[in-house]
This record gives structure tokens, sequence and C-alpha cells, in this order.
């Protein structure tokens, strides 16, 4: 007598059981997603970026140091407090193409996954830009500066080939950086000498070709700046009848405890968002250290140290932390009253200890610019914050 568990089962028995099985795994995998998606909105439910979810994403600049190490604990802040990332230089022209030619896709790859994996807004930064891109980009095999219309092939097929790559899931792009000079209207640069005046607009047009639904940016230091406003708004006052592709303005908002003038900073925020172009805080930090005599973005500037403007190596004053703290809440007040055209806020590193300001505009100084000190401690001014969020504005 064959009892049924020694008998031949029948096909459609064993079917079935697979199939069960089956379900099981799918339904297995996708609570687990379910339950990876919910850790990741609870973990982004307590930060800045959800104090502030009705009225502007809030971003950080990520640094290759993170990406490249996976540094945990940085990792998990920004998933915590933010909701959309940059990379800090991971897709620069001489850092993805370090030879000026082969893609180094890796470190870029693996912000744009973090992103998506912590359902985060991905900012690409930058297309076209006169610094942190080798010579060679610039001239042919024989060492001559390229055409016209050479550069224009070789700025196409870097366009195309990155934000090609990318489309998407890139959600915007700073399409061209710190083209303009100050008050001397467009900055002399190989793009700008070789192209001509033209060389944004078509940065505009081949990356609206390459990904149509990105939001595109033109993204500039000291956009404060009486010249620089009056000569940009005229460029793109331009732009918006002729039709070229651009969306908004980046203004990076590298500011101080004293400088520049909030009356002039709002000014710039407030006439984009008239022409009817969105405003994007791009690179947001408070030196609060003493400036020498040049305070701008330029990376191209350095000024030599000394221990007077370099006052406070072992921890911020209680009252200069104070000030820090006003000097945000200023800030944010501004922004939130153009809150329908500010679209995101995004600080210029993680945390004090990775700031490009203890390096700028002097080496080698400590600096303390930003909203988490150097043990990624929130410090007063994100309290403040937080609590500017919460409150009646
Ligand atoms: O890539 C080299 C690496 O090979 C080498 O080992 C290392 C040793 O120091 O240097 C690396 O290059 C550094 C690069 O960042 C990438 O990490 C440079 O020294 C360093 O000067 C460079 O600084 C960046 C700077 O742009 C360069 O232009 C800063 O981190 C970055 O915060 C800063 O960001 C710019 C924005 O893109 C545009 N607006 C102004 C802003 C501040 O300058």
């Amino acid at each position: 007598m064959s009892s049924s568990k020694n008998s031949a089962p029948s096909s459609p028995t064993r079917l079935s059981r697979r199939t069960v099985l089956g379900h099981i795994a799918v339904a297995a995998g996708a609570l687990a997603m379910a339950k990876q998606r919910a850790v990741a909105q609870a973990l982004q439910a307590s930060g800045l970026a959800q104090a502030f979810r009705k009225d502007f994403r809030v971003g950080v600049a990520v640094s290759n140091q993170t990406l490249d190490q996976q540094i945990a604990p940085d990792l998990d802040l920004i998933a915590r407090e933010f909701n959309s990332v940059t990379g800090e230089n991971a897709m620069k022209w001489g850092v993805i193409r370090p030879d000026g030619f082969t893609w180094q896709w890796e470190r870029a790859d693996r912000l744009v996954d973090f992103a998506r994996k912590h359902r985060m807004d991905l900012l690409g930064h930058t297309l076209v830009w006169h610094s942190q891109i080798p010579a060679s980009v610039f001239v042919d095999a024989d060492r001559k500066p390229l055409t016209r219309d050479a550069l224009l092939a070789r700025m196409r097929e870097h366009i195309d080939t990155l934000v090609g790559r990318y489309k998407g899931r890139a959600w915007a792009w700073d399409v061209v950086n710190e083209a303009v000079d100050e008050d001397k209207g467009w900055r002399h640069s190989p793009w700008h000498d070789i192209i001509g005046d033209d060389f944004m607009e078509q940065a505009f047009r081949f990356a609206h070709a390459a990904d149509p639904k990105a939001r595109l940016l033109y993204n500039d230091y000291n956009m404060h700046n009486p010249g620089k406003l009056a000569f940009l708004a005229n460029v793109l006052k331009d732009y918006k009848s002729r039709g070229v592709p651009i969306h908004g303005v980046g203004n990076q908002s590298h500011v101080g405890l004293t400088y520049p003038d909030l009356g002039q900073w709002e000014r710039s925020i407030a006439t984009y968002a008239d022409m009817g172009l969105k405003v994007h805080i791009t690179e947001l930090d408070v030196d609060v250290l003493p400036p020498p005599a040049n305070t701008g973005a330029d990376v191209a500037n350095n000024a030599a140290y000394s221990r007077q403007i370099d006052p406070w190596p072992d921890g911020l004053p209680d009252a200069v932390q104070e000030q820090l703290a006003d000097r945000y809440e200023t800030l944010f007040r501004i922004l939130l009253r153009y809150r329908r055209s500010v679209e995101r806020v995004t600080f210029w590193g993680l945390h004090d200890g990775v700031s490009w300001k203890n390096n700028f505009p002097v080496r080698g100084r400590t600096n303390y610019p930003l909203l988490f000190d150097r043990q990624m401690r929130p410090k007063p001014a994100y309290q403040r914050l937080m609590k500017l969020a919460g409150g009646k504005r």
C-alpha cells in the first residue's frame, strides 16, 4: 500500500506548491521593500527636510570622500535630514572625466543610487564651467585651440552623455556655472572666448534635448551684486522671450555674518521670481571668520594665512554661535517669504569638518559655516531653523 506521502505526486499538486512558495517569496520581497521605504521615510520624517516640506526642498552637497568610502554616519545623517542631494565634486568635468575624455562613472552612480534609494531629488552639478576642467577639452590633437564648431560638438557630447545617463533620475541640473564676471558681463573663459556669447544658450538647448523633463538652472555666486543682477536679468529676459529652455537660477549664497547686504540678496531673489523663474539656493553656508580682503567664491583666489583671521581653532564662542543662528534665521525668514518661487535650499557640505570654507579664501583655518558641528551634532542654528519651521510665521 502506498501512502500518499510516497506515491508519485501528481504534477498539479507539485506545481501549486511551487506557485504558493513563489507567491510567498514575492510577498516577502514586497514586504521587505515596503519596510525599507517606510524606514527611509521615517528617518527623513524627523529632519530639516520634513520640517520645511511645505515650503521647499532642503538639500546637501555630498563629498567625494563620503561617496568613495561610503561613510555610514554621513550617509545616515544625510538620509535623515535632507530630501535633495548634490555631488560637491562628483559630476564636475575634471572629476568624472579626469583626462578630459574618459568617463569614470562609479562615484556619480553611487550618488544617483543613494538618491533613488532614499527617494531624494538629485541635483546634477555642473555641466559647463570654466573651473575644474582639464585644458585638453579646449584643444585639438595638435594642442591648437578648437574651433567654435568643434568645441560646441564637445560640449554637446558631454551634455548628451551625462544628462542622458541620468535622464529621468536627475531632477535638475546646474547647466552653466559662474559665467558672469561681477560688473563686466560675460566672464572670459575658453567656453565664452571660443564659442561666443551664445555658448550658454547652446548649453541649455543641449541639456533640454538630452532630458526634456529636467529643471535647468544657471548657477552663480555673488548673485546679490547689482551689476551681475542687471546683466543676468537682461540675458534671461531675452532667453525667455526667445524660448531658450531655462527654468531657474541657482543663487549659491556663500555668505558671511555681515555680508552681503541682505536687501540686495533679497532683491536678486525677487527679481528672478518676478520673471517667473524658479530660485534655488544651491550652496548655502555662512562664513563666521574675519574675512580677508577678497570674499568672493572664485576658487582661483586664495589669501595668506594669519592667526588673526583664524581666531577660534578650538571651538566657536557662544556669542558667535548665536550670531550664526541669527543669521540663518534671517536668511530663512526671507526665503520663506518667497516660497512660491524658491524650490530648494541646499547646504554646501554636511558638517563643519568637511566644509570647503576651512580652506577658502585662506587655507587651513577652522571655520564653522554649517548646521552640524565636527562631531555631526546639530548646532544652535539648526534648532533655530527647526523652531522657525514649526512655529507661526
Ligand atoms: O581630485 C583631487 C584628488 O585627486 C586629490 O587627491 C585631492 C588632494 O587634495 O584633491 C582633489 O581635488 C580637490 C577637489 O575639490 C575634489 O575633491 C581639490 O583639491 C579641491 O580644491 C576641490 O575643491 C572644490 C572646489 O569647488 C573646486 O573648484 C570644493 O571641494 C568644492 O566645495 C567647491 O565647490 C564650488 C562649486 O562647485 C561651485 N561654486 C563654488 C564652490 C566653492 O568653491
